[in-house]
């Protein structure tokens, strides 16, 4: 019997992305990750660990409060029955950034946890992308294996490394850049930062 398919109008909706703050130091990229998602009109679902709270107030001027207030939708990281912990919701993708290597263990393991290894790994599973700002150094070989081995199973390991041939006159320049670079990785252009065009003449 021939079946015939039958073509269901989706409703359009905004992408959706998932950005998770973890307590490795950076906590300005995940800052500015939310602050350029919000101007290209991504809906932002935000998660924060304890240690990133921690890191915000110590490492910028911002307080937690105002960081959340750049998402969306913010999730607890204790809210294992939040929209974006099920692989049915439609979430586009996930970025880890700041990612502590506990985190980076967390999700290599398949302990899900807390809500940030639980979404990562939904995300692996159901095969949608995963970038993790992976932050540490020098790295271990504990860390080098997880890297690895979580790269294999599909995600993208983004080590938060500058780009010395841009000539930043500012910190603010670096983290644009990579800011940048990683936002590149969902096709999404921020616009705020030189890009290679070779040697200039
Ligand atoms: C100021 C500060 C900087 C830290 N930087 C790093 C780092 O760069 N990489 C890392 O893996 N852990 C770092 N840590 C340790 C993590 O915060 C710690 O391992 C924590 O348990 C991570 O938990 P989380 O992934 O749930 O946030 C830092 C801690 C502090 C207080």
């Amino acid at each position: 019997m021939e079946t015939q398919q039958t073509h269901v109008p989706q409703p359009a909706r905004r992408r959706r992305i998932v950005v998770a703050m973890t307590g490795a130091t950076g906590a300005i990229l995940g800052i500015k990750a939310l602050i350029a998602l919000r101007r290209l009109n991504i809906e932002t679902h935000l998660v924060m660990s304890k240690w990133a709270e921690a890191t915000i107030k110590y490492e910028t001027d911002y307080h937690p409060s105002n960081v959340k207030a750049l998402a969306d939708h913010v999730h607890s990281i204790n809210d294992m029955a939040a929209p974006i912990s099920s692989g049915s919701f439609k979430a586009d993708g996930m970025i880890v950034v700041p990612c502590s290597m506990k985190t980076l263990a967390a999700i290599h393991s398949g302990f899900c946890d807390d809500l940030i290894s639980r979404t990562a790994d939904v995300m692996l599973k159901e095969r949608r992308k995963l970038v993790l700002v992976a932050r540490e150094t020098p790295l271990s070989d504990i860390h080098l294996r997880n890297m690895l081995e979580v790269s294999r199973a599909g995600a993208i390991i983004f080590p938060p490394v500058p780009a010395y041939y841009i000539r930043a006159a500012s910190v603010d320049d670096l983290v644009d850049q990579s800011v940048g670079r990683m936002l590149d990785l969902f096709d999404l252009d921020t616009g705020d930062f030189a890009r290679w065009e070779g040697w200039e003449k």
